[in-house]
């Protein structure tokens, strides 16, 4: 349960490894977040950031495996013992994905199913029974990350922005239909972060960092928004690319 002040108590990472999600958790446990969960691929690679976060202040930190590509029912009961475990989540943060290979992915049916799968439907399997539990105790914010790749994939990774446009509008209906029940839905739409995603990238204009991210998080968390950019600046340059002919829009350098 959030706390007198609005703050996020307990949280569970999907994707725990990620940096922007552990920018994210960092910022939380200095604000006084005490319960977290990290749920990963490779959960003992997170020792030491679960140790940091004990030192800032946590006092349950876990590291829990997870994969995207795992099945329905694994992603069932690893929601099942989280939750049964801790009783209440303030926060889902659903940080899993991947870029993968465009070039590849446009040609290779194989590739192309892979990145759809871990950054679309193996998510929705794990989405979904996070938000049942969070309808159940009747609060709490599942924060998903998507990307602004995702309002209009370019020709340039438009496997990934398919994969991740999927992921955002499940994330926008899940919201509509949870309006009322007290469980809100956090669409985060970042433009390019500076992480190990993104690395050996030439940075696209209005780069950021995961702190920055991690702080407009925060932000959207606190204030109840469906939907922040990072930077904020983005939201007005995607409601101008949105509507460029695609003539135009193909022609694009991006
Ligand atoms: N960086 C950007 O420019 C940018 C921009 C917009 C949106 N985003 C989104 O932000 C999220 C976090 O990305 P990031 O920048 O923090 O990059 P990151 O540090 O590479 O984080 C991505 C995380 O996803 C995990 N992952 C990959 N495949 C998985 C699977 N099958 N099952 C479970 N976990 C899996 C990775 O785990 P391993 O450690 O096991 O590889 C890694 O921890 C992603 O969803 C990404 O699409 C990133």
């Amino acid at each position: 349960m959030r706390d007198a002040l609005g703050d996020v108590q307990s949280a569970l990472v999907l994707g725990g490894g990620s940096e922007i999600a552990l920018a994210t958790v960092r910022k939380l446990v200095e604000r006084r977040t005490r319960t977290v969960v990290l749920a990963a691929r490779r959960p003992d690679e997170l020792t030491p950031a679960a140790e940091e976060l004990r030192a800032a202040g946590a006092d349950t930190v876990e590291c829990l495996g997870f994969d995207a590509e795992d099945g329905v029912e694994a992603h069932a009961a690893l929601v099942d013992d989280v939750f049964g475990r801790h009783g209440d989540i303030d926060l889902v943060l659903v940080a899993a994905g991947v870029l993968g290979d465009q070039e590849r992915a446009a040609s290779d049916a194989r590739a192309a199913r892979a990145l759809v799968e871990t950054n679309f439907s193996g998510l929705v399997s794990a989405i979904v029974p996070c938000a049942e539990r969070l309808q159940a105790q009747g609060h709490g914010t599942l924060c998903v990350l998507s990307t602004v790749a995702g309002e209009r994939p370019r020709r340039s990774n438009f496997v990934y922005g398919a994969s991740k446009a999927g992921l955002d509008a499940f994330a926008q209906g899940l919201g509509d239909r949870l309006a009322g029940t007290g469980v809100r839905v956090l669409v985060v739409r970042p433009g390019f972060v500076h992480t190990r995603m993104t690395e050996g990238l030439d940075a696209a204009p209005l780069a950021t960092t995961p702190e920055k991210v991690a702080e407009a998080i925060i932000d959207g968390i606190a204030s109840g928004a469906d939907t922040v950019w990072a930077p904020p600046a983005l939201r007005y340059v995607m409601s101008v690319l949105r509507h460029v002919p695609r003539p135009i829009f193909r022609r694009l350098p991006m």
